[in-house]
């Protein structure tokens, strides 16, 4: 057969394509902006076949239709990272949540801490030697592909077509579905003074030349602002979004000061509108890889000038960082935080920093705290940790003391909540502040 008899012979329904799901099956999805949407779709439709199938993904950012009440007794989820569609279920004990450094992720399906029975994917149409693209999530997902015992593909011809490593080979997919649908889009958060000061702090960190990571969110995209006026900027990050466009059209992102991958954008998936999907399609100067590449601390630290840009949730006196919980309500996951943050910290001439809001709640919670809240996780230990930024200002943590550290963070606090800090601090270090 040649390649396009190997494709058609593949081609189902997504109807048929669910129903080589079986009960008692683990089922890896693709996730984030690269769900596989009618697939999951058909395979709600068909809940009645099954009992306790798991499904395993990260980000979820479709109907996640499985996660209804009712539907317990079908699908059992095991949420890698928790986001808007799976925390009320995690909560509530009708999902579970797996703690995994996101580098790590693969791991768990290839060494057999979670072996994939499916995996259900999506991805461009094959080019004229059978390979499809990853196009916007290549992460865990091209790894979960390669290990499934069956792989189910959403082959949409609207999922960009992207460089690097991101592509898998029609003789490898057992099950092909033929979808034609624009891709989850996420819109630019809106950025408010306190991101915009947030993020001119962080901008003040960076210098020309420097390698960036950049999480999600308006704080992000509030930094990218201030970088207008910087020299060679390159992007080595577990993911982007449409911000990073406009540095590379206004020349700023050029990647030319980078040691690895010289000149190029490396991601692992990709979150945005049209706009940044059209700018990555058959685009070689952006790079995708499997996530166990790209967020491996090694691999980050082969850039010098590294900065990392995260966000807390709590950060106590002593530099600890929660960025995953309130309490014991698992609230997202450690995902590419703590990869980063060492790969940085090994990086020549590599920052790491956690930048947030001084406040929580409309401004009723502090940040800040003397200690973390009971039951909250540890994401980045305070070995790690180096700049905490918010809207008042920067603190240093490497190489201060304990009591240097909390003086330094009391200092960026909200200055409402700074006189009850000071007391605590001046109780637990038995001096004055
Ligand atoms: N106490 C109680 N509630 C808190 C809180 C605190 N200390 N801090 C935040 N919250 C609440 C907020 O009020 C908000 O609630 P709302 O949605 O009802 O308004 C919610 O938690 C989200 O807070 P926000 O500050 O807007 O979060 P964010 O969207 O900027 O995300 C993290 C911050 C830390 C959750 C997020 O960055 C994350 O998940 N990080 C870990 C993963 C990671 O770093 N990945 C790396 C790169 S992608």
């Amino acid at each position: 057969m040649n390649l396009q008899e190997i494709y058609e012979s593949k081609v189902v329904t997504a109807e048929q394509a669910v129903r080589k799901i079986k009960s008692g099956n683990r089922v890896v999805t693709g996730h984030a902006c690269g769900e596989p949407t009618d697939v999951l779709a058909a395979m709600v439709a068909n809940c009645e076949a099954y009992e306790n199938v798991e499904i395993v993904h990260m980000v979820p950012m479709g109907k996640a239709e499985y996660l209804k009440k009712g539907m317990e007794t079908h699908f059992t989820h095991n949420a890698v990272f928790v986001g808007g569609c799976s925390r009320e279920a995690v909560a509530e004990g009708r999902a579970d949540f797996t703690p995994c450094y996101f580098s790590k992720v693969p791991e768990l399906f290839q060494k057999g801490y979670l072996p994939v029975d499916v995996a259900i994917i999506q991805l461009s149409p094959p080019d004229k030697n059978g390979n499809c693209s990853f196009g916007v999530s290549n992460d865990y997902t091209k790894p979960a592909a390669k290990c499934a015992k069956i792989v189910i593909a959403e082959v949409n011809d609207k999922m960009p077509k992207t460089m690097g490593d991101s592509f898998i080979n029609v003789s490898e997919i057992d099950y092909i579905v033929e979808a034609s649908h624009a891709i989850i889009e996420l819109q630019p958060p809106k950025i408010g003074e306190i991101e915009r000061a947030i993020g001119g702090h962080c901008a003040s960190l960076v210098e020309d030349g420097s390698t960036l990571q950049l999480g999600i969110g308006a704080i992000p995209d509030a930094v990218l602002l201030f970088l207008k006026n910087k020299k060679d900027l390159g992007i080595h990050s577990e993911m982007i979004s449409d911000g990073v466009v406009e540095l590379v059209e206004a020349g700023v992102i050029t990647g030319k000061s980078k040691v690895l991958h010289n000149g190029k954008i490396v991601v692992t998936f990709l979150m945005g509108t049209k706009r940044l999907y059209d700018f990555v399609d058959n685009n070689p100067m952006v790079e995708m890889y499997s996530v166990d590449y790209v967020n491996d601390p090694v691999v980050v630290a082969q850039n010098n000038k590294m900065v990392c840009i995260n966000s807390a949730i709590q950060v106590d006196f002593m530099g600890q960082v929660n960025a995953e919980s309130i309490g014991l309500t698992q609230f997202s996951g450690v995902g590419g935080q703590v990869d980063f943050v060492r790969g940085a910290n090994m990086s020549k001439d590599g920052i790491s920093i956690m930048a947030m809001s001084s406040t929580a709640a409309k401004g009723k919670i502090s940040k800040i705290v003397p200690i973390l809240d009971e039951g909250a996780a540890v994401t980045t230990g305070r070995n790690d940790v180096n700049y905490v930024v918010t809207e008042y200002g920067i603190a240093q943590l490497k190489g201060k003391s304990l009591r240097q550290r909390a003086r330094a963070l009391i200092n960026i606090a909200h200055p409402y909540f700074r006189n009850e800090l000071i007391l605590e601090f001046e109780k637990r270090f038995n001096c004055e502040f």
